[in-house]
């Protein structure tokens, strides 16, 4: 693949400061040299800023709306144009930034006349609106502004919502009430740690992959910080005790090497002042690694179709 890194300092998506520091941490963790020495040409492109806006004053309700917003519109056209050439790596930044890259992602995939599938590996669901996030950080919403919800007047119009069935959350153990109610009518597909503590990782994960594959989609997946279990990634803002563990994650990435059919990534929420010693930098690192074809031993190819 020819991987393509796109930093992306977003920080106005919560208040607790530190995501700003990401893009470095994972060259610092040495991405690009672990991404080359598996076969694949790397350009980084340095770090991404905003669209001007006017200065986030007062921090009544929403919290940075119009940094937010200003990055939402610089991420959706640089990752339309990323696309274009190659395999993007979005290196965050906090979840806030999902909502660009996804959005300029579909956009592209709409030209192709292919569909957008999302693959979100998270302790949250992310798909609170500007009017029913509690917190009023951002970071809580941006499934459900690239799944096209009303209330995002503020933003950039989605030009190519990602349709609900083409979603799967897997790793859900923190989900708001708000969230809970809208989501319950939707054909989002989630996976809650319960449910894989029962049934294991890997049988939803393949039956989302069978799906995208029948329908020739592309697939994001992005890949929050606070999917693994605070005990060996304590490196994020919002931890949540319960979450994947590393062999876990790694299933999950290899299944999507495996698959060959991730076409974009976010590596996200990932705040280096709250790491140790680089650990959840280079968990993060050696996961993007399983993804990109890392492997112990070769196995037959595995088909999803
Ligand atoms: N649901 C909570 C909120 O809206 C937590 C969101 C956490 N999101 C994240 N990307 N870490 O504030
Ligand atoms: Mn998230
Ligand atoms: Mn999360
Ligand atoms: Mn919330």
């Amino acid at each position: 693949k020819n991987c393509l890194l796109v930093g992306a300092p977003v920080d106005s998506g919560k208040r607790r400061r530190g995501c700003l520091m990401g893009p470095d941490a994972y060259r610092t963790a040495r991405l690009g040299e672990t991404l080359k020495d598996l076969g694949h040409t790397v350009q980084d492109l340095g770090n991404l800023r905003p669209a001007p806006f006017e200065p986030d004053l007062k921090d009544d309700g929403l919290h940075a709306l119009n940094e937010t917003v200003a990055w939402t519109a610089a991420l959706t056209e640089a990752a339309e144009s990323a696309i274009e050439t190659g395999f993007p790596i979005f290196l965050g930044g906090d979840h806030s930034l999902s909502a660009g890259t996804v959005a300029g992602v579909a956009n592209h995939a709409a030209r192709l006349e292919r569909p957008q599938f999302v693959l979100w590996l998270d302790a949250h669901t992310d798909f609170h609106t500007p009017q029913s996030t509690g917190s009023g950080n951002l970071h809580g919403t941006p499934v459900a502004y690239f799944a096209g919800r009303d209330g995002f007047d503020a933003f950039p119009t989605v030009q190519n919502p990602v349709p609900e069935e083409n979603i799967c959350m897997i790793g859900l153990r923190s989900v708001d009430n708000a969230e809970r109610e809208s989501l319950q009518p939707t054909k989002i597909r989630r996976h809650d740690m319960r449910e894989i503590d029962e049934n294991g990782i890997a049988r939803p994960l393949a039956a989302f992959l069978k799906h995208v594959a029948a329908q020739n989609g592309m697939l994001h997946v992005s890949l929050d910080v606070d999917f693994l279990d605070p005990s060996v990634a304590p490196a994020v803002g919002t931890t949540v005790p319960g979450g994947a563990t590393v062999r876990e994650a790694h299933l999950v990435m290899e299944m999507l090497h495996d698959s060959a059919l991730m076409t974009s990534l976010d590596l996200v929420e990932l705040n280096p002042f709250l790491d140790e010693r680089g650990r959840t930098a280079k968990l993060m690192v050696d996961l993007a690694a399983s993804a990109l074809g890392r492997r112990v031993f070769d196995r037959p190819t595995r088909s999803f179709s």
